[in-house]
């Protein structure tokens, strides 16, 4: 295992963070490439709890390099706080590298992102309201502040002001808060850089001079395939691209050096936020994934619509990612279901079948799924560890999810601890 991309197959939240927990005990380099802090990633370990919203879970293991890419855009306060929370916690984070080049989430993002949701209305998207699309509305307007720039009080006023002075008119209200205060600001930000200094980096640098000497890299995504600002379901999406093909710009390799691509998916799907999403269920199945599977957003604390796998997008994901393996998730949620439905193609509104896909955002919104039926299983598998261990039922799934994605399965997660998993055929890490 030289160098992995790990992706979200669905619409985020599948788990990726375990996945990349457990990857990167085998990994020197971990690496976030897009997003921000709209992504939430929950880590058990030894029975303790740690949420992340940037750093990369990586950082748990003692002497690693974990750095936050070129493509992600940084709150720093929150970074900060992150920081903070794991010193507080005896974890040593002096292995954190920061891209000098990754792009700042300013106040104004925030504002704006809050200001723009309100102004949609019903038609709004559902964001984290952290800012995320505006900051990358000014990086591709070449307007953002980059993490470097934190280390230089001229050119972050400068910088501050010329960011500022073409929203004055979205800003307008907020023209008396103490938060836009262009030397506030500034002299908030030059303290975040003094903080922050130590773990500043050119993180592109430390990726290449892991691969030249052998080392292997994780690209942790976050987010997910569906969500992805060019393939997902535009406009409900997040401002980047967390396919894996972004894993090369927003870290700064090459696609030659990207040897996996994993893609996360859970046994079943969830989608918070606004947005088509055709297996959803609005009955008792869909309460029992949502009571049993937790569905409650780690950075938002919202409820997750859910609903019945989706192999259809499934597919999409693997295709758009050209995934080498799957990890599925949570198939413990799934006990007690009988049967259990797996949506392997789409019938359109004027009836035509659809096996892929659909491109056209109306054909998706009308779509409705159909179904396989495959038999549940009622056993608790939080315990089961190898693949013999799991009801022939469970087996049965996993195969069968297997042949439709077109994507073999290396690893299955049985329960939220960090042991709670089984490897699939040679890629346990003890193979
Ligand atoms: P934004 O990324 O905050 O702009 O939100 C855009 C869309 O992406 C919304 O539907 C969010 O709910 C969704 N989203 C953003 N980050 C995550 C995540 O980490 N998990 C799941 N959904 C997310």
């Amino acid at each position: 295992m030289s160098s992995t991309v790990i992706v979200g197959a669905q619409w985020g939240d599948e788990g990726k963070g375990k996945v990349v927990d457990l990857l990167a005990e085998r990994s020197d380099v971990v690496i976030r490439f897009q997003g921000g802090n709209n992504a939430g990633h929950t880590i058990v370990r030894d029975g303790e709890e740690f949420k992340f919203h940037l750093i990369p879970s990586g950082i748990l293991y003692e002497g690693k390099t974990c750095a936050i890419g070129n493509g992600v855009v940084i709150d720093p306060g929150v970074l900060i706080g992150e920081i903070e929370g794991l010193r507080r916690r005896g974890i040593d984070v002096s292995g954190l590298r920061v891209s000098a080049n990754a792009h700042l989430i300013m106040p104004y993002h925030i504002m704006l992102d809050t200001a723009g949701e309100a102004k949609l209305g019903k038609l709004e998207i559902g964001t984290t309201k952290r800012g995320i699309g505006p900051a990358y509305t000014d990086k591709a307007a070449r307007l953002g502040i980059r993490v470097q720039d934190m280390l230089d009080p001229k050119i972050l006023r400068k910088k501050i002001f010329a960011a500022m002075e073409p929203k004055r008119q979205l800003l307008r209200p907020f023209e008396r808060d103490p938060r836009l205060d262009l030397h506030a600001i500034t002299e908030e930000y030059l303290g975040y850089g003094h903080r922050l200094e130590p773990h500043i980096a050119d993180t592109a640098r430390i990726c290449w001079d892991a691969l030249d000497t052998g080392k292997s890299v994780l690209f942790e995504g976050a987010q997910a395939t569906l969500l992805d600002l060019d393939h997902g379901t535009y406009p409900f999406v997040t401002s980047s691209n967390p396919v894996a093909g972004a894993a090369c710009v927003g870290a700064g390799v090459g696609p030659t050096d990207i040897d996996e691509v994993w893609g996360v998916a859970k046994a079943y799907t969830t989608r918070v936020g606004a947005g088509p999403f055709t297996t959803e269920l609005f009955d008792e199945v869909g309460t029992h994934l949502r009571d049993k599977g937790n569905e409650f957003g780690t950075t938002t604390g919202r409820e997750r619509r859910c609903g019945w796998l989706d192999v259809v997008g499934l597919r999409y994901a693997a295709r758009l990612n050209g995934l080498s393996a799957l990890a599925i998730t949570k198939l413990d949620v799934l006990a007690g279901l009988d049967p259990i439905r797996v949506a392997v193609r789409y019938r359109s509104s004027e009836g035509a079948v659809l096996s892929e896909f659909p491109y056209h955002q109306t054909v998706l919104h009308g779509a409705t799924p159909e179904y396989e039926e495959l038999p549940g299983f009622s056993e608790d598998i939080g315990e089961c560890r190898s693949e013999a261990d799991l009801p022939q039922a469970a087996r049965d799934y996993l195969d069968f999810v297997e042949r439709q994605a077109g994507v073999p399965i290396n690893l299955v997660g049985v329960g939220p601890g960090r042991e709670q998993i089984v490897w699939r055929g040679d890629s346990s890490p003890s193979a």
